[in-house]
């Protein structure tokens, strides 16, 4: 150590012991420099400075800077500060980091920055996080992706572990409870907080809650299917989009699951070959590309519901789910056909950004202003999920009503729509 850096040090052991001995004797239980963020900090965000204050971190001293770091210390060096992402978390936290990593949700910002639409919705609902950016935050960012978001004036949205932990508790009892879920696991495409909380399972848990069962009465949480023994890896057989590879041995199925992947865009519609959206479900992990990798989630999962239903139960319900697929896809496959022959009679018009004269559901409503379009793609982002997210949730009315039956309804009105069209159509 040089000379001048030894008195300097000298110099800072001496002010951070005789600071110690002020906290001591003020009764404050904090370290120096700690100190000194949470006495300005308990003026300028007093309640997450009580926030904190309930937290295991105060407990174990864990304080503001060893996540800020410390060289923001005034009103006026606030850009210094650093807003800590899951790195930060990881070095005391290494397994459920390394849980995290692997699992599903480590892909959240990547899978929504692979959708074309993302890129021509407004940015504050992406990168600043109003809308899709709000739920996708989901996932370690690579060096590349933080500084977009920096380069385009995006400041935080810096770390996962916060979604389910919120900060500044950061509570484990919190991260237990299926409410920690809900902001993201609900509504319009994956309203597994309504299902869940609707069926048999959820409402045995609230009324286990109101004391109306006791105890050690049976039901299941979200967590306690989906990131057993605590683990932070989740992943499910069919994933969000209820397609996989190989496509099936049933030639009917085949063909209209093939159709769906012509309508994501992963299969060319005209050559049936795969397109470079294949090498983004691939990276993204949206789909399991092999018979083995769906077969181990859904074993994975029975012997969850085996610890209370009957094994050979829980297949058949599960069992019940895939045909439950099978059967929507055809559905949509007879949708998809009528819209697609009106593409190919020149009755639509291909959309600029569309890369076939096919439907493209990865535009979501940006259609290039074709309605039937919109009920075609409403048809499966809204109500084909819910048909088997329905079953898989044990909840009837959400597979039956908010499902099927609008499915059926949203093929009728296909039909109509495609009729009108035709004869309104005129030759040139
Ligand atoms: C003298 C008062 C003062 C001290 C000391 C201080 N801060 Fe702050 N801090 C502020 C003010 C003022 C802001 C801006 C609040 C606002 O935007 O309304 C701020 C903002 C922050 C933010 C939010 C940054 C952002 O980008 O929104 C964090 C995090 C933070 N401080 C942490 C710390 C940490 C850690 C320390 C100690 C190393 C510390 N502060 C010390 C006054 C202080
Ligand atoms: C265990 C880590 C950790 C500790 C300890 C911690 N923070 Fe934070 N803080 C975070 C995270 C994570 C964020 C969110 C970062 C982002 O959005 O990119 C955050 C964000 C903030 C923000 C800005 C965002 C907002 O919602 O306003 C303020 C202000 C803040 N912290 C203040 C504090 C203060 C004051 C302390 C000490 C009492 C503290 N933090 C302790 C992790 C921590
Ligand atoms: C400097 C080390 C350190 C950092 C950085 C840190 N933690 Fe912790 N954390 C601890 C310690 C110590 C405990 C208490 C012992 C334990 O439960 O492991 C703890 C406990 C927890 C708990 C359990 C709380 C409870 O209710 O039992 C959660 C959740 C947690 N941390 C999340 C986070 C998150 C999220 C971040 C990043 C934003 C973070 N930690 C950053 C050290 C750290
Ligand atoms: C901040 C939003 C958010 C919260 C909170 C959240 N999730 Fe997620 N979850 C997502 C997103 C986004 C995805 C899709 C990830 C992707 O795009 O690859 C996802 C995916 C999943 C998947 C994987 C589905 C598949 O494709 O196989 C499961 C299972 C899951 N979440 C369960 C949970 C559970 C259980 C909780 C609560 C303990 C929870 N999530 C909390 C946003 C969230
Ligand atoms: C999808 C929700 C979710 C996200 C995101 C999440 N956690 Fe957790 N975390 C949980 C749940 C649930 C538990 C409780 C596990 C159990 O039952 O023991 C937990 C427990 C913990 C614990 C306490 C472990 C113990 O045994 O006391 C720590 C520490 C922790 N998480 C850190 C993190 C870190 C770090 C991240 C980000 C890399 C993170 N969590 C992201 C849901 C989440
Ligand atoms: C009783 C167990 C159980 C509970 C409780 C449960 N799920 Fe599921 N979940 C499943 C099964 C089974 C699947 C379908 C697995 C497959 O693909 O074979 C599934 C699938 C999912 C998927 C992928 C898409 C889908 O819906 O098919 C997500 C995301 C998800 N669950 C989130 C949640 C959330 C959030 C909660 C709580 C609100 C929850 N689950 C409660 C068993 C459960
Ligand atoms: C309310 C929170 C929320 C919003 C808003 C949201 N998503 Fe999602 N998204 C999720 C969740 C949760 C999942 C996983 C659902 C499941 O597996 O059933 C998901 C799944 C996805 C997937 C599939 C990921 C995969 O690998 O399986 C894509 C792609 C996607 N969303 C894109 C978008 C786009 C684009 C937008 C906005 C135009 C958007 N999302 C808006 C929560 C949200
Ligand atoms: C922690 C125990 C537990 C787990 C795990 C569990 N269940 Fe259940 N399940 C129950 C209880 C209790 C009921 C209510 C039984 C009743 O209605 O009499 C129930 C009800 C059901 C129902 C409603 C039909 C009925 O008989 O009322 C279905 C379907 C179901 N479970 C399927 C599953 C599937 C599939 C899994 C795994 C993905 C699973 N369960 C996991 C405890 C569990």
């Amino acid at each position: 150590m040089e000379e001048r850096h030894k008195i300097l040090f000298a110099k800072g052991t001496i002010l951070i012991a005789l600071l110690g001995t002020l906290a001591l004797i003020s009764g404050s239980p904090v370290l120096a420099d700690e100190n000194e963020c949470i006495s300005c900090h308990r003026k300028v965000t007093p309640g997450f400075v009580a926030d904190w204050g309930v937290s295991k971190h105060a407990e174990e001293e864990v304080t503001c800077s060893d996540c800020h770091g410390d060289r923001h210390r005034t009103a006026k060096d606030v850009h210094l500060v650093r807003l800590p992402d899951e790195h930060v978390c990881g070095e005391c936290h290494e397994d459920q980091f390394g849980q995290f990593a692997r699992g599903k949700h480590n892909y959240g910002w990547r899978s929504l920055n692979a959708l074309p639409v993302t890129h021509m919705e407004p940015d504050e609902l992406m990168e600043g996080g109003v809308g899709c950016g709000g739920c996708h935050n989901m996932g370690i960012k690579s060096a590349a992706e933080k500084r977009a978001l920096r380069d385009k004036g995006y400041r935080y949205q810096n770390n996962s572990c916060d979604e389910c932990h919120t900060r500044h508790a950061f509570s484990v009892k919190e991260a237990r409870h299926p409410r920690a879920c809900q902001q993201c696991h609900m509504g319009f495409d994956h309203p597994q907080w309504e299902m869940w909380s609707s069926s048999k399972h959820g409402t045995r848990f609230f009324v286990k809650q109101a004391g109306r069962l006791p105890e050690g009465a049976a039901a299941p949480t979200c967590q306690f299917c989906h990131l057993p023994d605590g683990t932070h890896e989740n992943r499910t057989a069919w994933g969000f989009f209820g397609v996989r590879l190989p496509l099936p041995a049933d030639k009917q199925w085949s063909a209209d699951r093939t159709a769906i992947l012509k309508a994501l865009g992963v299969l060319n519609p005209e050559t049936g070959e795969p397109t470079r959206r294949m090498e983004m479900m691939k990276s993204t992990r949206m789909i399991r590309f092999t018979e083995d990798a769906w077969k181990r989630e859904r074993e994975r999962m029975i012997r969850i519901c085996s610890t209370c239903h009957a094994g050979q139960y829980a297949r058949q319900r599960l069992e019940m789910g895939d045909r439950m697929i099978r059967q929507s896809d055809h559905l949509m496959a007879r949708g998809i056909r009528i819209v697609a022959s009106l593409y190919k009679d020149g009755i639509i018009k291909k959309p600029g950004h569309y890369p076939f004269a096919y439907p493209d559901f990865f535009y979501f409503y940006r259609t290039g202003g074709s309605y039937i379009d919109q009920v075609l793609f409403k048809m499966y982002m809204k109500y084909r999920m819910r048909t088997y997210q329905g079953v898989f949730h044990a909840n009837p009315d959400y597979t039956y009503w908010y499902g099927w039956a609008a499915m059926t309804k949203s093929l009728g009105e296909i039909k109509e729509l495609a009729r009108t069209m035709r004869a309104t159509h005129k030759v040139k």
